[in-house]
């Protein structure tokens, strides 16, 4: 039974409609939308790019994204044909006036108006100038920005008063894929859905909280954007800090956009400065797998890490003293996602003999599979006596939703959640500012004492010294896998 509603109809124009993250995703989650019925069979999507070419030879090359990048998809030609005919190209100078004109006679009158921003931020004025200048955006229109937004405070300040001159806060979508990924949002109802999370969900019953978001990929083939950001930048300024907000935010009253970012803001607020000793960077070694990161980068003196874990505190009553662990890296063992939340040991056993640390962890996955366990002791069946065994309570989603219930891909979601104008799942400027507030120090930091990343054998879980970052403090990284 399909529990799709459609959204309304809509005019999403993509502008970078020709480049990588459209093939990728934009497109295929679109036409996985249309066919579940999600997308009105009257929506018009609107490819904007500089190369000339025509609706004709788009939706050419959107039929081969769709074929290359979509899973599934391939076989249903007669519905792909469907969906190609709801796309048009438009060859739109930023800077110049080529093109303005034709995409507004396209646009059409009493339907949502979309704007993807899917190019470099060095054009977002020009874009939003120009729309503004040929009255194709109004008060009622959105626009999608992407990551990377900013590279430290002063840009993403600089970004957020490029936009504001002509877009109202209301009307600013900026995506973070991982806020639209199921079990992300499953964290918000895990923990404000159950009596039985919320009243351990502190400092008197959690040990410690760990994120880990572990890749296999390297970064060959985007090295001249990924040696510029590193693991700081690329993922934890944004995806690591969205999943630790999530984690440690106070019930918001209302699950409302607004009301919900500002619970995350004031968590990011609240983090304390990271000392150095408590941040390891790495990068990755040559194996027999694969080159180097240095040879990925094209950079032989490279001292960008693509391997990053931390420990940060809190400062509120909540989480005072509990310790968030977080890492993140390319190249590593898996692809692994999975935020732990790991309560405290049990202050007496009552079960003589039984020295093991039982411990109750709530295991959320994000990534391969989308799902929950926790952990719980129980007897270990059997004759033998009393004999304590931890044992996992599984909830996999897979499972639980049943073959046919496909769970939207992050992308998909977040672009339908734009056109019903839900900005729950998406970053306000405030926060991705607070953000930056955070990190910059950090990044000074070693950027002052030259500092060096320490090199990693790829397909590991990382350098050494991320392990005694744990270790030190008597505690131990779970294992990627
Ligand atoms: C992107 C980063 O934002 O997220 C990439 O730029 C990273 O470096 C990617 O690989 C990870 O996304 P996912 O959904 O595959 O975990």
């Amino acid at each position: 039974v399909s529990r799709v509603i459609p959204v309304d109809t809509f005019d999403l124009v993509i502008f970078g409609g020709t480049g990588d993250l459209a093939r990728r995703k934009i497109l295929p989650g679109l036409f996985r939308r249309f066919r579940s019925g999600q997308m009105p069979a009257e929506a018009r999507i609107i490819g904007a790019a500089r190369s000339e070419m025509d609706d004709a030879g788009y939706r050419q090359m959107i039929r081969e994204a769709i074929a290359e990048f979509g899973s599934e998809e391939k076989e249903d030609a007669g519905g792909i044909d469907a969906f190609l005919e709801r796309l048009h190209y438009v060859a739109i100078d930023a800077m110049g006036e080529g093109g303005w004109k034709q995409l507004r006679d396209l646009m059409r009158d009493g339907v949502v108006r979309a704007f993807y921003f899917s190019v470099a931020p060095s054009l977002f004025g020009a874009l939003a100038e120009r729309l503004h200048e040929h009255r194709i955006a109004d008060g009622e229109s959105r626009i999608v920005v992407e990551k990377p937004f900013g590279r430290d405070l002063a840009s993403a300040k600089a970004l957020n008063a490029t936009l504001a001159e002509h877009f109202d806060e209301s009307q600013i979508y900026r995506i973070d894929h991982y806020l639209g990924k199921e079990t992300v949002q499953n964290l918000m109802a895990t923990r404000f859905g159950n009596v039985l999370f919320e009243p351990l969900w502190n400092s008197h019953y959690i040990d410690h909280i760990q994120i880990t978001v572990a890749e296999t990929v390297g970064v060959a083939g985007r090295g001249s954007y990924y040696d510029k950001s590193g693991a700081m930048r690329d993922m934890v300024q944004n995806h690591l800090m969205q999943l630790l907000c999530l984690i440690a935010m106070e019930p918001p009253s209302t699950y409302d956009a607004d009301t919900v970012r500002d619970e995350k803001l004031k968590v990011i607020r609240a983090l304390q400065p990271v000392e150095p000793h408590q941040v390891v960077r790495g990068q990755y070694d040559a194996s027999q797998d694969g080159p180097s990161y240095r040879e990925d980068a094209e950079n032989p003196r490279s001292f960008t890490e693509s391997f990053l874990a931390l420990k940060c505190h809190i400062a509120n009553w909540r989480w005072a003293k509990v310790p968030f662990y977080i890492r993140t890296g390319k190249r590593m063992k898996a692809r692994s996602s999975e935020i732990a939340v790991v309560f405290k040991d049990l202050g007496h056993s009552i079960f003589e003999g039984d020295t093991a640390r039982h411990r109750n962890i709530l295991s959320i996955q994000l990534q391969p599979n989308e799902g929950m366990d926790l952990q719980v002791t129980i007897k270990e069946p059997g004759p033998g006596g009393m004999r304590l065994v931890d044992v996992p309570l599984d909830m996999t989603f897979a499972d639980a939703l049943g073959p046919d219930q496909e769970a939207p891909d992050a992308y998909e979601r977040l672009i339908m959640d734009v056109i019903r104008g839900d900005q729950t799942l998406f970053m306000r400027g405030d926060e991705v500012e607070a953000a930056w507030a955070w990190t910059d120090p950090i990044i000074e930091g070693w950027e002052a004492r030259n500092d060096v990343p320490k090199l990693y054998e790829a397909g590991t879980a990382g350098p050494e010294d991320a392990m005694m970052l744990m270790h030190r403090d008597g505690r131990r990284w779970r294992e990627i896998k």
